[in-house]
């Protein structure tokens, strides 16, 4: 039956919004029962310092949060040497990605991203109006420099960078992208969601290159990705500008509370972090062995390229009828990939006895239940 009132009030969306069709809705989160490999959350509790300092935000809960984070912008330029205005927070780097996108994209115009790179840009770039150049690089481990400077990429408005990144989790040198920066007039967007566990960081090419903008995360080094905390850091003009166009109040007084609390007591990570590589090393290393073929990770997860036989979708389905969710991406020539992110040694314990079982199941002929 059509709905004259609806298709009006549809008809007047804006084109972007229109190619979309209604977001079907959502499958319920899993329960507690599954373990939850696929979306790189970090499992550990907050230190108990940082959930202190909750509970006391939560006694401000009847007030508007502080203005424009300045006292969580202010802890953040402490913490990373810079001043408050070279700072932007928001609920998420995930904003602070959208903000740029609206800054700097209309309808036509386009922006580059190494490919396979985070799936989400290519949402932000369809809002937009504009075309996400998907850029193909051979070695995982240094930077297309001809590709991001001569080749289609020289007239998208800005390059996405996530070092490491995701869904490879492999890792370019620091010094690649200080030479895209000094040989480049356009803006570039590094973003280090994972940057905690890799070997490196671009944080002091801030005060260098005004056309950097580098964004990091608390949710997952810092085991907040419910609280929402992201930053992006740049030259103090850029940064206004993207202020300027963020809405009133993006962030809560606990997001902000939990901020300031993990910039004072980031050594109180240094555990986590430290049982994430290992982690990383030993399951790789079991998966190897199991047939598996892994790209080498800096991040707290890995690309594992199935056996021979069956694919990534199989796999995340097998997997998932033994209670582990992995992430699989149809779309980015991954088809015979899982990506899985690393938990607590009794979830990875869980992962590989899952993967052993469906290994004995495939050998057996047997149908794939779930365990009792
Ligand atoms: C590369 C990358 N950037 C940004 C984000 C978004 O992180 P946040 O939770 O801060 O929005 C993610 C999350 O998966 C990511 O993988």
């Amino acid at each position: 039956m059509s709905d004259a009132k609806l298709q009006a009030v549809l008809s007047s969306l804006l084109e972007p919004a229109r190619q979309l069709d209604a977001l079907p809705s959502g499958r319920p989160a899993p329960d507690a029962s599954y373990v939850k490999l696929n979306t790189n959350e970090n499992p550990f509790p907050l230190p108990t310092i940082v959930w202190q300092s909750a509970i006391a935000a939560l006694e401000q809960q009847y007030l508007y949060p502080e203005n424009d984070n300045i006292g969580l912008r202010k802890a953040a330029a402490d913490a990373y040497g810079l001043s408050k205005d070279h700072v932007i927070a928001g609920n998420g780097s995930s904003e602070i990605l959208g903000l740029i996108y609206r800054a700097f994209l209309a309808p036509g115009d386009s922006v580059a991203m190494l490919s396979p790179g985070f799936s989400f840009n290519h949402k932000l770039a369809l809002l937009q109006g504009a075309q996400l150049l998907d850029i193909r690089s051979n070695d995982a481990h240094s930077l297309p420099m001809e590709q991001l400077l001569l080749g289609p990429a020289k007239d998208a408005k800005f390059i996405l960078l996530a070092n490491p990144n995701n869904p490879t989790g492999s890792f370019v040198p620091v010094a690649d992208i200080e030479c895209l920066l000094a040989n480049s007039n356009r803006l570039i967007v590094l973003d280090e969601a994972y940057v905690d566990f890799a070997p490196d960081n671009g944080l002091r090419l801030v005060n260098r290159y005004s056309n950097l903008l580098l964004l990091r995360t608390f949710s997952k080094s810092y085991a907040a990705a419910g609280i929402r905390v992201g930053f992006g850091l740049g030259h103090p003009e850029l940064i206004g500008r993207l202020r300027n166009i963020q809405n009133v109040f993006s962030m809560n007084v606990i997001g902000q509370a939990i901020g300031i609390s993990v910039l004072a007591n980031r050594a109180a990570y240094e555990e986590n972090h430290q049982h994430i590589k290992h982690e990383r090393e030993r399951v790789t290393t079991a998966l190897s062995q199991l047939g598996f073929s892994i790209t080498p990770s800096h991040a707290n997860f890995f690309l594992a390229r199935t056996p021979d036989g069956q694919g990534g979708r199989w796999w995340q389905a097998a997997l998932e009828r033994q209670k582990i969710l992995v992430a699989f991406f149809p779309d980015e020539g991954l088809e015979h990939c899982i990506r899985v992110s690393i938990g607590t040694r009794p979830q990875m314990n869980a992962f590989l006895t899952a993967v052993c079982d469906i290994f004995d199941s495939l050998r057996l002929g047997r149908s794939l239940g779930s365990r009792p």
